[in-house]
């Protein structure tokens, strides 16, 4: 077997390479390598094999040079070719992509948001604007008693201050009407009669007598109109609620909210009864009797202190 090359020629691979084929290595233990029987390899001529080999060195970069391919045939000879070829036939393109992880491919295949739910969407902010907007409550109107004597309080202010900060007549703001009058019916029953009414009765005190900074005494400050004349009882209850609550302060909430629901709150059952006639300022201390208001009356009454 001196001087002659061996290929080993391997079912399915494409042409014949030395010792080994391109597909499997084979390796023959040394002591069987020599004696291969004509059933394991078969004999090329010379002339197939330089074909064989031109033709690979035109399709270029094959490792599988001439040298090698003319090596007597050894398996230790073999391994050096064996690794060259094994490099070529490494793919040379780009390696495939991985497989994405699970959440990525969740992610790709999930449902895109459509253009119209962007769209609206957008518009989300300016709606929420809106809203607000519509929900934010009306500025306050005082209704019932109050809103009425707001109105008719002009007709006071020229005396005692458009704040009820006073002038020719007496000051009504920080708490100073209320102190005067401890009850509204004495407050009710002076503005409807008036000073000149209790100097001429000879009932000096209106108010209560033990008013912090002393009592207000009839006449001393100067006449006081009296309103029966131009206004109604319902009328009147509504200016002095608006005296006592607006401009004096009076604490709807806590030490006068007896008064102020009886009386001056917008669903006042007093007021409602002195509008619709059902009462006045004479007979109301007998139809609201079970509400412990006191007398009115239509005369001067000396005025009753705090409590
Ligand atoms: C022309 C000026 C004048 C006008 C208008 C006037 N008042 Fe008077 N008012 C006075 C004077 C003056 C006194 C003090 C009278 C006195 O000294 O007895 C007074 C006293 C009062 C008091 C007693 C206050 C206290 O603390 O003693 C009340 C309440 C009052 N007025 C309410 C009213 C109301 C309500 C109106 C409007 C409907 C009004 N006044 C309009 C001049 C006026």
């Amino acid at each position: 077997m001196e001087g002659v090359k061996f290929l080993v020629y391997h079912a399915g691979c494409p042409r014949p390479v030395p010792v080994v084929n391109s597909c499997t290595r084979v390796d023959f233990p040394q002591e069987v390598s020599g004696r291969l029987s004509l059933t394991d390899v078969t004999e090329i001529p010379e002339h197939l094999l330089k074909r064989s080999q031109a033709r690979r060195g035109a399709e270029g970069g094959d490792a599988a040079s001439p040298a090698a391919a003319s090596t007597p045939a050894t398996t230790e000879a073999a391994v050096p070719a064996v690794a060259a070829k094994k490099a070529v036939a490494v793919p040379t393109g780009p390696p495939p992509a991985k497989p994405d992880l699970p959440v990525v491919a969740a992610y790709k295949a999930r449902k895109k948001i459509p253009v119209w739910a962007m769209v609206t969407l957008s518009i989300l902010p300016l709606w929420a604007f809106l809203y607000v907007i519509a929900l934010r409550p009306e500025p306050a109107v005082a209704t019932g008693p109050i809103g009425v004597g707001t109105g008719l309080y002009s007709g006071c202010s020229g005396c005692h201050g458009a704040a009820g900060e006073g002038g020719v007549g007496y000051a009504f703001n920080n708490g100073s009407v209320v102190a005067t009058f401890p009850h509204i019916e004495d407050q009710l029953r002076w503005v409807k009669l008036g000073s000149d009414a209790y100097k001429n009765a000879g009932v000096q005190i209106a108010g209560d007598p033990n008013r912090a900074g002393g009592p207000h005494i009839a006449g001393v400050k100067g006449v006081m109109p009296a309103q029966a004349g131009s206004l109604s009882d319902a009328q009147i209850l509504a200016v002095v609620c608006h005296e006592r609550y607006d401009l004096a302060g009076a604490d709807m909430a806590g030490a006068f909210a007896e008064e102020y629901a009886l009386w001056c709150a917008p669903d006042s059952v007093v007021y409602a009864a002195l509008l619709d006639g059902s009462a006045t300022f004479a007979t109301v201390n007998t139809k609201f009797a079970d509400k412990g208001v006191l007398e009115i009356g239509a005369v001067p009454l000396a005025g009753t202190t705090a409590g």
